[in-house]
């Protein structure tokens, strides 16, 4: 399916433009027009992420001890209890303590939130960290 562009005008201050060319120019934008597109796009799933019951996609980063006791347990018993909502978990030893993981979740937004929460409070995870995106659909 092919969208229909519509082209529209803008008036913006003369300095605010100079900022947002400078700022999209380190960004590695070629045009405007893109530049747009996506902060647009980005303000639209910030508000998704605010409709609890929105159907969205989302990465839960940790970065944990793995020698804490029973630490890796209830990582996996959290990570079962929602295997509904988990598409994947990335696994890397970083190095002889440290443990990565990188888990693809998929569901409705409070549930996503309420599972990196759950992971990230944990004690032994040294930092957790939830980027919130969308399935793509409607933007
Ligand atoms: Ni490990």
């Amino acid at each position: 399916m092919t969208k229909e562009l519509i082209r529209f005008g803008v008036s913006i201050e003369k300095n605010l433009l100079r900022q947002f060319d400078r700022l999209i120019n380190e960004h590695g934008y070629q045009n405007r027009s893109e530049a747009i597109r996506d902060l647009i796009r980005d303000e639209l799933v910030q508000q998704q992420w605010e409709d609890a019951n929105a159907e969205s996609v989302g990465t839960i980063t940790l970065i944990y001890d793995h020698h804490v006791r029973e630490l890796t347990e209830l990582l996996t018993s959290v990570q079962h209890h929602y295997n509904a909502q988990i598409i994947s978990t990335t696994h890397v030893h970083l190095d002889h303590d440290h443990c990565l993981e990188v888990i693809l979740v998929r569901g409705k937004t409070e549930t996503i939130r309420q599972i990196s929460n759950q992971l990230t409070c944990l004690k032994g995870v040294k930092h957790g960290k939830l980027v919130t995106t969308t399935t793509g659909r409607n933007i």
